[in-house]
């Protein structure tokens, strides 16, 4: 063989250490792939992007800020989902607005309902696989004026909902998530009183929690009994927590929020697990209870003060692991509006998701929070989490940056590092 020694001398010999260094770099870079079929897309909720809902228990409250008219994506759906597809993602979570599709008791909007169904069928004809949320944080007035989730008929009521829209939209969902988060909603409306019905109970929020649960099991059971190979879940949010010093105090505060939050895995039916995931926490007790949660120290944090900890995915996933069910990451994403972070987010986030596959975590899709910059909850337009920027005088859409990096991976099916 050919003596390259000469050759390669006189090469380095003419570049700069610098150059020398990036291209050894490239040439070390490694393909992570990811299992063959994972899900890539990002996620969405009716409330926060639609516009036009005036129905629900958010949209007459003089406490939270309104959505109005959002993204206008119950209009520009085509373009939003389109712009999706042009990105690489064969996934994309959105949800069905219950005022909309069921605005007084018993009685179904049929128009509401054919446009849900012209959404999924774009979806599908574009080549996307489709997860549709039927609860995410909103709920109608005469649910909400019956009691809402403290009301143990809000389960019946939510089985009959959940029975038309199978009827009606079944035959264009590949997975289904019952309900959003039930333990973030039980906390921010029953514990915390930051969204409606804003009250601070002690009692209600478990009962809440626990009704919700109630309600996703019978949902479970009508979606098959129309689809018995269905794919239905729920997606819970889940941190991780370390105890800030090792009393005992704080490792049984710890066991008390793993509870919570792997308790609804012990007491439903599902066939994945959908995991959001955000937190990181480093707990500490204190008597001001306003303080007891130190976020991560040492961490950078995002622009919503959320501690980022990649490692915080790759635990929980590990966790989760021991269910032995398929896990969807239904929600994962930074709060960015300069896009200067939010590809390397995404990377390192991802880089977590690769190991923990690679140690057994059976882990089949990934969706970004959020598609398109939205409407964030009592905080209204404050923080943008989407891969495109939304501006929301002219509601043009602008791609990022960091969404084009995505993309990459999306259409590759690996993570280059
Ligand atoms: C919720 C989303 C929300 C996101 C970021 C999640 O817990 O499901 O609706 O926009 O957090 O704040």
């Amino acid at each position: 063989m050919e003596d390259l020694s000469p050759a390669l001398g006189k090469l380095r010999a003419a570049l700069s250490p610098e150059q020398e260094r990036v291209i050894l770099k490239n040439l070390m870079k490694q393909k992570l792939k990811f299992p063959e079929g994972f899900l890539w897309g990002a996620s969405t909720s009716s409330y926060q992007i639609e516009g036009g809902i005036d129905n629900n228990d958010w949209a007459i409250s003089k406490k939270v800020p309104r959505a109005g008219k959002a993204c206008d994506s119950y209009n520009r759906y085509r373009e939003d989902f389109s712009m999706a597809k042009y990105l690489h993602h064969n996934a994309h979570r959105m949800s069905v607005e219950w005022a909309r599709i069921e605005p007084k008791k018993g009685q179904f909007n049929e128009d509401a309902l054919h446009r849900y169904h012209e959404m999924l069928q774009y979806l599908k004809d574009q080549g996307l696989k489709t997860f549709l949320t039927l609860h995410h944080f909103t709920n109608p007035i005469w649910f909400a004026e019956q009691g809402g989730w403290k009301n143990k008929r809000a389960v019946e009521d939510f089985a009959d909902y959940t029975a038309k829209v199978t009827q009606s939209l079944g035959h264009l969902v590949d997975f289904w998530i019952t309900v959003n988060e039930p333990k973030m909603y039980a906390g921010m409306a029953f514990a915390q009183g930051i969204w409606p019905p804003f009250e601070k109970g002690i009692i209600s929020p478990k009962r809440v929690y626990d009704l919700m649960l109630e309600a996703h099991n019978e949902a479970y059971d009508v979606i098959h009994s129309y689809y018995p190979q269905a794919q239905v879940g729920f997606s819970q949010n889940i941190a991780w927590s370390e105890a800030e010093h090792k009393d005992i105090i704080d490792r049984l505060a710890i066991k008390f929020a793993d509870w919570l939050s792997y308790l609804a895995l012990d007491k439903t039916r599902y066939d994945f697990i959908g995991l959001n995931h955000y937190m990181y926490y480093r707990v500490h007790l204190a008597f001001n209870l306003r303080k007891y949660l130190h976020i991560g120290r040492g961490d950078k944090l995002t622009e919503r003060g959320w501690a980022i900890h990649p490692d915080a995915l790759y635990l929980v996933l590990m966790k989760l692991k021991g269910y032995q069910k398929p896990i969807y990451i239904t929600e994962n994403g930074i709060a960015d509006s300069t896009d200067r972070y939010r590809e390397q987010y995404i990377r390192d986030y991802l880089l977590a998701v690769h190991r923990a596959i690679g140690d057994g975590a059976d882990v089949r899709g990934y969706l970004h929070w959020s598609l398109l910059d939205n409407f964030e909850w009592e905080d209204g337009y404050k923080w943008k989490f989407g891969l495109i920027k939304v501006d929301f005088k002219t509601l043009a859409r602008t791609i990022r940056e960091s969404a084009y990096s995505y993309s990459h991976i999306c259409q590759d099916n690996a993570l280059t590092v």
